[in-house]
């Protein structure tokens, strides 16, 4: 159907792009079915509710590596902490990032506030309206753009995720890579001068798109062509070319694994938790975690490090594992609870900290009794200083492999409502807000 060069690969060079989306655009098969289905058959979601760019955009942020069904609440929570882009940019970073909290891919929530940050900032508060403008907001790309255009705006440009270029992949039937660039790019020509018909609205055209390839137009063998309502026009269907379509990525090197073991290490005086800060920079910058070892460490080395550490060891047993990937690095994670006495004054400084609403009395003090035990009602307590103990010559402990000492000694549930951890260590901790710790 469209007559422009060829590389040897079947692909198209970069410079005829716009020629070759032009005449596909012209020739493409009505999509007026696809419209009318999906008028009919879309899911009810919070965001199709509303035309607020503040709202799509952080709904199209949300749903980047994240399922609609798990995004919604999050999607609620975090609008009703941050109703606008103004109450957005104005908070803190850290607020914003417990707002996120369970989602994963925290830079998509420093780059929303970045994004806000600068709509205030250097927008006057006004959102700008055309994909050109939206792309100079950071954090925000093509797809984005091309969303938050089209679905807020009715701007005539195409919104291009992988769902979609699936479906333009197959309607075409053209030989496209998943994670080629330069087929993205292809496809984003294509669904933009499909736009620049006229024939049909902005934003359902986009959604229509979005839609059929999220829960019909599905990779592999989940394609559900008998319910699709372009399947007597589908190319790759008719040459029964579906299921291998788009062609499998460019495998890519394995990612490198770190193991880790996690001690939810309990004060047996008042059954608080040790926790300890991450680095300001780096992965998973300032978030908390448990105190940790490096590697996979075994019952009986935990017991030792923590002996050496000043720690008396009165339970320790084995949680079990937990995988978190990220985009670049894998963690495998043991998790161990372990019940301990603190170290008798001459221990590492046991800093407290007692999360807001809570009495100071949660945070242990180094020797082994509790601020509330000490404290008269109502009173704040002043921690009284330690007297220092006398040098006593003792033999160089082995260090701990990368055993990270707890700075803070708080109950769970108010570590939970006051931190931000990583996913994988979100199970073992009760959700925000929730009364009781976890025992
Ligand atoms: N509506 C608009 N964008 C969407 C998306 N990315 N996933 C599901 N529904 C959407």
């Amino acid at each position: 159907m469209v007559k422009a060069k060829k590389t040897a690969s079947g692909r198209l060079p970069a410079a005829d792009l716009v020629t070759w989306g032009t005449a596909a655009a012209r020739a493409w098969p009505e999509l007026q079915p696809l419209l009318r289905w999906f008028s009919e058959h879309k899911r009810d979601l919070p965001w199709r509710h509303t035309r607020d760019p503040y709202k799509i955009w952080l709904s199209e942020v949300m749903l980047q590596q994240t399922q609609a069904q798990t995004v919604i609440p999050y999607y609620q929570n975090f609008l009703q902490r941050f109703p606008t882009v103004r109450e957005l940019a104005a908070a803190p970073q850290a607020e914003v990032l417990k707002a996120w909290e369970g989602l994963g891919y925290y830079s998509r929530a420093r780059n929303l506030h970045a994004g806000a940050k600068y709509i205030i900032e250097t927008c006057g508060g006004c959102f700008p309206e055309s994909a050109e403008a939206l792309l100079k907001v950071p954090g925000i790309g093509r797809y984005t753009a091309g969303s938050v255009a089209s679905l807020a705006f009715a701007q005539p440009v195409g919104a291009v995720d992988g769902n979609v270029l699936r479906v333009l992949c197959r309607l075409g039937n053209y030989p496209w890579q998943q994670g080629n660039a330069r087929d993205r790019r292809a496809g984003e020509a294509l669904l933009d001068c499909l736009h620049q018909t006229g024939r049909y609205p902005a934003g359902p055209l986009n959604e229509s798109l979005i839609e059929l390839g999220a829960v019909i137009c599905r990779p592999g063998a989940q394609a559900n062509c008998p319910a699709c309502p372009l399947q007597i026009v589908c190319k790759a269907r008719l040459s029964g070319q579906v299921q291998a379509l788009p062609g499998p990525a460019r495998r890519l090197a394995p990612l490198p694994v770190e193991q880790r073991s996690f001690l939810l290490l309990i004060n047996q005086a008042d059954q608080t938790w040790g926790f300890v800060q991450r680095p300001a920079s780096g992965l998973l910058a300032g978030f908390w975690e448990f105190p940790s070892l490096d590697g996979k460490v075994s019952q009986e080395e935990i017991d030792r490090y923590l002996e050496e550490q000043g720690y008396r060891v009165l339970h320790l047993d084995y949680l079990g594992q937990r995988r978190q990937i990220f985009t670049h690095l894998i963690w495998d994670c043991d998790f161990w609870r372990a019940e301990v006495s603190l170290p008798l004054a001459s221990g590492p400084p046991a800093v407290t900290v007692s999360p807001p609403g809570e009495p100071p009395g949660l945070a242990a003090l180094p020797d082994g009794q509790t601020a509330r035990q000490l404290a008269e009602p109502g009173q704040a307590y002043t921690p009284v200083p330690r007297k220092p103990v006398p040098a006593a010559p003792a033999p160089a402990a082995e260090q701990a492999p990368g055993f990270s000492q707890p700075t803070s000694w708080l109950s769970p549930a108010g570590a939970a409502a006051r931190f931000t951890f990583p996913r994988v260590l979100q199970s073992f901790l009760p959700e925000p807000g929730a009364a009781a710790p976890l025992s």
